[in-house]
């Protein structure tokens, strides 16, 4: 490729002659990869030239053409948005609510860390800002890309709309070559009630709450709507760095200052758990005089090497917690309870409300968990609420759990109608009439219907194309609820969409023609299908959704087995409790006895196994990687540590050894690898000797893995 001319030089006809060629190079790239499956440029020139089209048009947005592949992902254009991943993942906070939670985050990161209870330990304390987040990538000192969170691992790319912020600045100095910063948009009290007033006048929607007028105005197609929306932003993080901006949180927060971003001015070094909830006291009382929402108060360990060392558990970092400002409460009435049927057969209460504002937002349903929660107790028989029950009819109390889901804390007895009911909970599936039936020690009620329930069918084909799963563009719940009620082009399990275009091919009233869709529209989701032919191995796992396997434990799965085959043969030949297969699922730490059965269940229902046989058959599974550098010595190793550890905790060897790729066991067995014996190793050291496995000492390991 020529060498090119800074994008801030261009011409206008010069921008306009290199959009053209941007679009057509990348259209041909994005065919290459999706329809041919064979890309002919690496990934990162494929990126710049989707970064320097996002450029050009972010100077000259009124070049941007009708084709633009900003607007476009792979081979099936999307109305939104370009997808952007995340070369560092965006986490989300572990919550807290009572000042012991605070003192048990202290306690486990001194455990995980084997710090004395004296040993000093600095916090960093600062508002949580309720906006949305937003990473913001500066390349030598220029914006070259701002993405939403999306899913965590892939974002939007709304570069055009965050240059319109003025507190995000396009130009840094000082900065290290790569730097991503992470920070929350916002809109301040003033600004939203002003921009809602503008809005009504103009006949327009208005929000609910300044986070949901921030989030509406960043996701604008329409960078020039974004412009005129007054947003704020507040930086408080960072992703990907060429190199560190400081030895702690704080000092980092700084430099970001210096920089040019704006910093939440409330920040301040706290030296434990008393400190930080004066802090939160203090934060608390500031709260309605800050002009803009907030929804708790963030704990941050302050030292990065000790951040570095405590490191992410699967969603959230172990150096970080969110302390949240109690909910919001308000009353309003019960009119109903319905019965909702999910994807695992489980009989959901949901209360129908009269809509209520929470925390600024209307509430009009809350989840009642289950009958027991109805009847006022809990899982253990015990009474809650004083043993008052819920009717249809009552006077209840509703608040946001956690700010998101609506829930019920009281009921006013001295409202009650006199004709109310107690409720009786259903004993037969509502949606397919099968008995449904409570074990024992699960306070649960189920449909015992499996697949001929059409509620479970349809909630476990949402879930099977839900975003961490197969994630079908223009496959949603609501398209997802349409096909499986169709007679024509009906989708009844998963295989059903992949045959879909086939069947629409062979049909005469075509998908096209139909009311709400079109040649693209239907063109779209064909190739959106077509893409996900491939797909990687703890997705499809996810996908299933067997019940107990979540994300996490799909990809531990997936991580264990490597492979769809060797996965599927496991299955197919364990047994629930015992055998070699049920003995090896057994061995890989994180599974338990109740997510092994309801695998090996799952693969033995033979309704079950032949649907997931009949889905399998249209795909080509991507094997899993062993965690973290491939090129570790440990990558895929199975570990056993036993015996005292004394340069770290146990805690500590797990996750470091897994951050190598490692798998790390609770037992020895013939799969095991290595042994790492501390003193006071008993039987494992000597089982390990008898199979003649190889055992090394802490210090051994720690040259190994080179942290010595
Ligand atoms: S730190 C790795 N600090 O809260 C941890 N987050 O629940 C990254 N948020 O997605 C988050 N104010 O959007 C951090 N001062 C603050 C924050 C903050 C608001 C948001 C952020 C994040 C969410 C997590």
């Amino acid at each position: 490729m020529t060498a090119e001319t800074p994008v801030e030089h261009l011409t206008e006809d010069a921008a306009r002659a290199e959009l053209a060629r941007l679009a057509h190079q990348i259209a041909q790239a994005d065919a290459a990869y999706h329809l041919h499956d064979a890309p002919e440029i690496s990934d990162a020139a494929y990126d710049a030239l989707k970064r320097r089209n996002a450029e050009i048009e972010a100077r000259f947005p009124a070049l941007i053409r009708p084709d633009s592949p900003s607007a476009r992902v792979g081979a099936a254009p999307a109305e939104g948005f370009a997808k952007v991943r995340h070369e560092r993942r965006m986490l989300s906070l572990e919550n807290a609510f009572e000042p012991a939670e605070i003192a048990e985050f202290d306690a486990r990161i001194r455990r995980y860390l084997g710090l004395g209870d004296d040993a000093p330990l600095i916090y960093t304390a600062e508002p949580k800002i309720d906006g949305l987040s937003l990473s913001l990538r500066y390349e030598g000192g220029r914006l070259v890309q701002a993405a939403t969170r999306g899913d965590g691992e892939t974002g939007e790319n709304v570069t055009a709309n965050a240059r319109t912020l003025s507190d995000i600045p396009a130009r840094i100095e000082g900065a290290p070559d790569i730097l991503e910063v992470r920070g929350e948009v916002y809109m301040a009290h003033a600004d939203f009630e002003a921009l809602n007033t503008r809005q009504a006048e103009a006949g327009q929607k208005t929000f609910a709450n300044p986070r949901n007028a921030a989030a509406g105005s960043l996701r604008q197609l329409d960078p020039a709507i974004t412009a005129s929306r007054p947003l704020r932003f507040f930086a408080y993080g960072w992703g990907a760095l060429s190199a560190p901006l400081a030895d702690t949180q704080k000092g980092a927060i700084d430099r970001l200052e210096k920089f040019g971003f704006p910093v939440n001015p409330w920040t301040a070094l706290c030296d434990g758990p008393d400190a930080l909830l004066a802090q939160y006291a203090a934060i608390e009382q500031r709260r309605a005089t800050l002009g803009y929402d907030i929804d708790g108060v963030v704990y941050k360990v302050d030292d990065l090497a000790l951040q570095d060392r405590l490191g992410f558990r699967s969603t959230t970092p172990r150096w970080a917690i969110a302390h949240k400002f109690p909910a919001e409460l308000a009353w309003t009435r019960l009119e109903r309870i319905e019965i909702q049927v999910g994807r695992t057969g489980a009989l959901s209460p949901v209360a129908r409300l009269m809509p209520v504002t929470v925390g600024g937002v209307v509430v009009s349903n809350a989840t009642l968990h289950n009958e027991d929660y109805i009847a006022g107790r809990d899982s253990r028989g015990m009474a809650i609420r004083d043993g008052k029950d819920f009717r249809e009819g009552d006077w209840v109390q509703v608040y946001r759990a956690g700010d998101v889901i609506p829930k019920l804390a009281d009921v006013d007895l001295s409202k009650r109608p006199p004709d109310a009911a107690p409720y009786a909970f259903p004993a037969i599936c509502p949606e397919c009439g099968s008995d449904a039936i409570r074990e024992e020690s699960d306070s649960v009620r189920r449909c015992t219907g499996g697949l001929i329930c059409p509620a479970q069918a349809v909630e476990r084909l949402k879930h099977f194309v839900s975003r961490n799963a197969f994630d079908i563009e223009g496959l949603g719940a609501k398209q997802v609820e349409m096909f499986y009620r169709d007679e024509v082009l009906p989708i009844r399990e998963p295989a059903d969409i992949f045959t879909l275009e086939a069947r629409d091919r062979a049909n005469i009233p075509k998908l096209k023609n139909r009311d709400g869709w079109g040649e693209k529209s239907a063109t779209n989701l064909f190739a959106a299908i077509q893409a996900r032919r491939t797909i990687p191995l703890h997705r499809l796992i996810f996908a299933l959704g067997i019940r107990h396997v979540g994300e996490v434990n799909a990809d531990l799965l997936a991580r264990n087995y490597l492979t769809w085959q060797a996965f599927e043969a496991a299955m197919t030949n364990a047994t629930v409790g015992g055998g070699a297969e049920w003995e090896q699922l057994l061995s890989i730490d994180g599974v338990g006895q109740v997510l092994a059965s309801s695998l090996v269940t799952a693969f033995h229902q033979p309704a079950e196994r032949a649907s997931i046989d009949r889905l399998v058959a249209h795909l080509s599974v991507e094997p899993a990687q062993p965690r973290g550098q491939v090129d570790s010595p440990v990558a895929g190793k199975t570990v056993v540590f036993t015996g005292t550890l004394e340069r770290m905790t146990r805690a500590e060897a797990k996750a470091r050894a897994e951050a190598l790729g490692a798998k790390v066991a609770g037992s020895v067995s013939k799969k095991t690898d290595l042994v790492v014996a501390g003193p006071g190793a008993g039987s494992k050291a000597k089982q390990a000797a008898d199979l003649g496995i190889e055992t090394i000492d802490e210090e051994a390991w720690l040259q190994l893995i080179g942290g010595a």
